[in-house]
């Protein structure tokens, strides 16, 4: 079992969360509005603790359920409190005032960006190309989700594809970190499909035949 420390309360937690606890992890919901996260503990089966941002991090993965400006800056705030810890970035760093960009530098990525703040962190990317709902259902179409997992630390990436394989899903190797700046841009791709599926958002990116 690991100890998991979700930052945020939102329907990426809640997609994490469900496939967490469904995988028998231990969960701690840490967010801005308590009343969200033990809002959300309650609609879990599990044993979930919730509290502020800023209160100690029980678990040794932390996943950065938040939107890429808010994940900089909180890493940035709680910094050495990160140190030696699995930092999972979940952030797609899209312009939406544009939908036509990334706000991140051409060569770069935001799981890339975010391991330079807390450079004694282990920075992992993974998830962010399952969209939230199909987290929480576990499943599209009878089909394990896919989760593409980057990072430079192979003991971390190993612990992130246990934690995902015990939830029911397929954890993919997809390189070192700076495969983020694909898998992003996958991410971002799968946004912009929407649209033409129905705007449902319940798709899923999945790699056939292996
Ligand atoms: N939704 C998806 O299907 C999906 C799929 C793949 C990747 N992602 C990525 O996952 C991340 C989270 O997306 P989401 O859909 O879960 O968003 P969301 O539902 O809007 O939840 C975002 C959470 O972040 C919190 N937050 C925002 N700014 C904050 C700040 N400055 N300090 C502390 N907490 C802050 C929000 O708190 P409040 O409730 O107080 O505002 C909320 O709890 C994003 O980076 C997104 O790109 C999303």
């Amino acid at each position: 079992m690991s100890s998991i420390t979700i930052i945020g309360a939102g329907n990426m937690a809640r997609g994490i969360a469900t496939r967490a606890v469904a995988g028998g992890h231990a969960v701690q919901i840490l967010a801005r509005d308590t009343a969200k996260a033990a809002s959300l503990a309650t609609d879990l089966p599990g044993a979930v603790t919730t509290g502020p941002v800023g209160e100690t991090i029980a678990g040794d993965i932390v996943v950065l359920a938040l939107p890429y400006g808010a994940a900089l800056s909180v890493v940035a705030e709680l910094h050495d409190a990160l140190d030696g810890k699995i930092v999972v970035d979940i952030t797609n760093p899209v312009d939406f005032t544009s939908f036509d960009a990334m706000v991140t530098p051409d060569n770069s990525s935001g799981a890339q960006e975010i391991a330079k703040v807390i450079p004694a962190a282990r920075v992992v990317k993974a998830f962010n190309t399952a969209f939230a709902g199909t987290l929480v259902a576990g499943e599209v179409a009878g089909q394990k989700l896919d989760i593409f997992v980057a990072g430079d630390d192979a003991d971390a990436k190993a612990a992130v594809s246990a934690v995902i394989e015990s939830a029911g899903m397929r954890a993919i190797d997809a390189g070192l970190l700076r495969r983020a700046h694909e898998l992003e841009a996958i991410g971002f791709l799968h946004m912009t499909l929407q649209a033409g599926f129905g705007n449902t958002w319940s798709t899923a990116i999945k790699v056939l035949g292996a």
